[in-house]
């Protein structure tokens, strides 16, 4: 199937099938791919966290507003987190990037506030969120992205130190009644001329 087609037929899935569950092996990939993930100077401030266990994830469903029972039936919740201590990520990026990013980092990033380095972190997170989203199409993983949920709860309920939730993601299989699937309800999207701009 191409590209374009997983895109197609992708869609935010809104009720999941809590009897089927993802291979350990689609798990490892998806886990490797958001790895692999692209971000500005190779800066990676980011950290996954893959949450399949029952009883963690109707905690965070209790803390995930109209989302809750998305969180409880799909196979895995992957919380998305960014560093949260500009120190440490300062450290890490002495020790593992090349002279040429770290001093771009210290020309164009250090000099601005803690707010503007961590909304570039932010970004980068992001980033991966759509690679994950394109992953999970391509592999016809049904998904779920959810910036409805509480963060400081998440971090609370994960024991998250040092790293700040962002944005989630379910993925799992769909109910067959979800009436969000594209067959069912019309993918709806802005007209290609309004967003798309040839020179
Ligand atoms: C960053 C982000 C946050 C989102 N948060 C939620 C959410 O909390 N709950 C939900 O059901 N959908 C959420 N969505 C799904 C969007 O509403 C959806 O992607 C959009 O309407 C397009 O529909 P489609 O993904 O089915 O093509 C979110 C999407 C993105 C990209």
């Amino acid at each position: 199937m191409s590209f374009i087609q997983s895109m197609q037929e992708r869609y935010t899935t809104k009720k999941y099938d809590p009897t089927k569950k993802i291979s350990l092996e689609h798990i490892e990939e998806l886990k490797e791919i958001l790895r692999l993930s692209p971000s500005s100077i190779n800066s990676q401030p980011w950290k996954f966290t893959f949450v399949s266990n029952q009883e963690t994830r109707n905690k965070l469903a209790k803390v995930s507003w109209h989302n809750t029972s998305k969180v409880e039936d799909c196979d895995t919740v992957i919380v998305f987190s960014r560093i949260n201590n500009i120190e440490l990520f300062e450290k890490q990026i002495e020790e593992t990037l090349h002279p040429g990013a770290i001093n771009y980092y210290k020309e164009f990033l250090k000099p601005q506030s803690e707010e503007q380095i961590k909304s570039w972190f932010d970004r980068q997170v992001y980033l991966a969120l759509g690679v994950l989203l394109s992953a999970c199409a391509e592999m016809k993983i049904d998904s779920t992205p959810m910036e409805g949920i509480e963060p400081e709860e998440y971090d609370k309920i994960l024991g998250l130190e040092n790293y700040q939730t962002i944005v989630a993601v379910a993925v799992g299989y769909r109910d067959v009644e979800d009436q969000n699937q594209p067959a069912v309800k019309t993918k709806s999207r802005r007209p290609l001329d309004e967003v798309i701009k040839t020179v």
